[in-house]
């Protein structure tokens, strides 16, 4: 049989970071590539503990299916939290619970691009969003760059002026993936002015927000949201465990109607009993001291790279960032982060993300790559960055 694939599938192509992700779990490599949390953050006695209390007690209710919305708790402790810790959403808003952020973003992509719609995003970004993105009615990506202070307003103002029907702007503001840059309180302030002066949504993805290790902590877009302008994605991920898929869409209650029913085509709803365990531990454990334990273990992991860069031929300029997993670092124009990974495999088996991964403008980036610190153990970030030290030198000698 010859398959006749639609031809979205031409767009995703095979993933390099999945392909790279493969090589990573063969223990003899070091890999400063990974995109996931550390295992050792995982609340692993606490979800066992619920998971046992829910099935003795209320076993039915954990596999009926349940409704689309989401597990009701959830929805409350999490627009609790939200309102609460962080001034996040209004009595107007509403909660769907998602399967993991890229739900979320996903389905609120299907509910939303016609054909020839615009999107626009910083570049790089989360690769599984653009690809979300892309794959509705050929959605045309397009991306900003970034500085040290995240999407560039001069230049997303220039893009809102000269493209058509752009539906919205899609930003990764707080340790962004892949550079690990946070966009600070007037940038993110100028953002929403001009998202209302150009009559277009935002759709704020957050995963990491919580993630913070230095710095002071920025108020989310959508705290400062008075129009219904904001959509919020977030994700329990990166603070509980990514397999159990529970993220979030926080927007205003005619926005999740239609997003809602977007999901539903997809999966129904989010496992009931992921949504319930979730549920239980944000509410009845000490979530905050929690994540404060993540941080303090992602802190000093984070420490240890930027010690460990410190010498690093001073052509290669990489980020600092307050939180999250990632670094970036860019090399002069002219040389290839995919060579250089060649290199750090035949040295020491080091490996690491090479930029092309994240473009949202194809062939950017070839010169730039993504380090992860919140995998690998101390000893191996310094023996990775130790091979990556010494192939930087060689190669741009
Ligand atoms: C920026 C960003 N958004 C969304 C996601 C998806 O997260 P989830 O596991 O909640 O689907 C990720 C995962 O790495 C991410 O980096």
């Amino acid at each position: 049989m010859e398959y006749q694939y639609a031809n979205r599938m031409e767009i995703f192509g095979l993933s390099p970071i999945r392909e790279v992700l493969k090589l990573a779990a063969d223990p003899s490599y070091i890999s400063l590539a990974a995109g996931s949390p550390s295992p050792a953050s995982y609340p692993v006695k606490e979800m066992k503990e619920i998971m046992d209390r829910l099935m003795e007690e209320q076993p039915v209710r954990m596999l009926q299916y349940g409704v689309s919305e989401g597990y009701a708790p959830l929805q409350k402790a999490l627009k609790d939290r939200m309102r609460e810790k962080y001034q996040t959403g209004t009595d107007e808003d509403r909660i769907l619970i998602t399967s993991g952020a890229q739900q979320g973003i996903e389905s609120f992509a299907k509910a939303f691009l016609n054909e020839g719609d615009g999107v626009i995003c910083e570049d790089p970004s989360f690769i599984s969003a653009l690809n979300a993105i892309r794959c509705y009615n050929g959605a045309r990506l397009i991306g900003i760059p970034v500085d040290d202070d995240g999407m560039r307003i001069d230049l997303l103002e220039e893009a809102l002026k000269r493209e058509k029907n752009i539906k919205f702007i899609y930003t990764i503001n707080t340790f962004q993936n892949p550079t690990g840059v946070t966009m600070p309180l007037e940038r993110r302030k100028q953002m929403l002015e001009l998202a209302k002066k150009y009559h277009v949504m935002i759709l704020e993805d957050a995963p990491y927000f919580e993630l913070r290790y230095s710095g002071e902590y920025v108020p989310t877009l959508k705290s400062m949201d008075t129009d219904g302008i904001v959509a919020f994605v977030g994700s329990l991920s990166k603070i509980i465990a990514p397999g159990i898929r529970v993220g979030f869409l926080m927007a205003p209650q005619s926005v999740i109607k239609k997003v809602t029913k977007s999901k539903q085509i997809g999966d129904v709803h989010t496992s009931t009993l992921m949504q319930a365990m979730s549920c239980e531990f944000l509410t009845k454990y000490d979530v905050d001291a929690h994540i404060d334990r993540i941080c303090k273990m992602y802190r000093e992991s984070r420490d240890v790279m930027l010690e460990a860069l410190s010498d690093i031929d001073e052509r290669v300029r990489y980020t600092r960032p307050d939180g999250g997993l990632f670094l970036w670092a860019e090399m002069p124009e002219g040389y290839s982060a995919e060579e250089l990974q060649d290199r750090m495999l035949e040295k020491g088996k080091v490996l690491m993300i090479t930029g092309p991964a994240f473009a949202a403008t194809p062939g950017r980036f070839t010169n730039c790559f993504r380090l992860n610190f919140s995998m690998p153990t101390h000893e191996n970030i310094r023996r990775g960055v130790d091979v990556l030290k010494e192939c930087v030198k060689e190669y741009l000698r």
